[in-house]
């Protein structure tokens, strides 16, 4: 039988204790990170120096030569049963390593199931955290262009776009919304939202509700906004509502009003939350 040589033998003793290392370390990171690179990258290098290890354990005990002989008498010499008695005596000594080998494999097998467990967690449905429910928009807020200077209602034309945000908070993407006028009587604003228009002007978040995607272009010849990801399109005159491609679900409209100075302010936080759906909105 093959021995093993020390350097191969250290290695593969090192490649297992990676892996060992690398699994409990992928159960730890499960709780502390939500970072898909961080996980799968643990859970590849658990695999690949389990693999790693292995191959050069196996490898180690292969023999590598090719041994030629002639045919012999089947009886065996006295010579040739003490060197089976020898070779029995080795597997004996190897059996004894091994025990690191099995150690280290139950090791590496009991860590990645505790890791798989934990993983288990992730198909349970979470409550949303407030972050998907709220953003700067609130009662009195102004709307403002990129470079900060706020709106008049009187002085925006019909047919025109803006992206506006929340006064202050222009830095923060989930405020941001798409600012439309039409011709008043075109709109045709579900009841609970009609009060959220003024003077033909309406708002709706800017971020898509399929997939999160910057719903940047409208088409004011048909009133409708179209998002460049997976051509969703939504039906700016009656609320949003998605009229083509994968989005299930309007986008959220903010209530707008005027301030003392004539600027358009919101009235409120979007009433429903802005982005794609999670586990309890569809
Ligand atoms: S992200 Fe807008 S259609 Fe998919």
């Amino acid at each position: 039988m093959n021995e093993p040589s020390r350097a191969t033998r250290a290695l593969a003793i090192i490649s297992l204790i990676v892996a060992v290392l690398a699994a409990f370390a992928l159960c730890f990171a499960y709780w502390l990170t939500s970072s898909t690179q961080v996980l799968g990258g643990l859970l590849a290098l658990a695999l690949f120096a389990a693999g790693a290890g292995l191959t050069l354990w196996g490898r180690g005990y292969m023999q590598h030569e090719i041994v030629e002989g002639e045919r012999e008498p089947l009886a065996s010499s006295e010579e040739e049963w003490n060197e089976l008695a020898r070779d029995i005596q080795t597997g004996a000594d190897t059996i004894g390593r091994r025990r690191f080998l099995v150690g280290a494999l139950c090791a590496f097998a009991g860590a990645l199931g505790i890791a798989g467990i934990s993983f288990l967690r992730s198909l349970v449905p979470h409550v949303p955290t407030k972050v998907l429910w709220h953003t700067p928009w609130k009662h009195g807020v102004r709307l403002v262009k990129l470079d900060g200077s706020p709106i008049k209602a009187d002085e925006l034309p019909v047919d025109s776009f803006a992206v506006v945000f929340p006064e202050g908070h222009i830095d923060n993407l989930s405020g941001a919304t798409n600012l439309v006028r039409v011709k008043e009587d075109l709109l045709d604003l579900p009841p609970e939202q009609k009060s959220w228009a003024v003077k033909g002007i309406v708002a709706y978040s800017r971020i898509c509700t399929h997939a999160g995607c910057p719903v940047a272009q409208y088409e004011d010849s048909k009133h409708v906004f179209s998002c460049p990801c997976h051509q969703s399109v939504f039906n700016v005159l009656n609320g949003a509502v998605p009229i083509g491609g994968p989005a299930t679900r309007p986008l959220p409209q903010l209530p707008l009003g005027v301030d003392s100075a004539g600027y358009l302010i919101a009235t409120s936080d979007f009433k429903s939350p802005v982005g794609p759906g999670f586990w309890s909105i569809k």
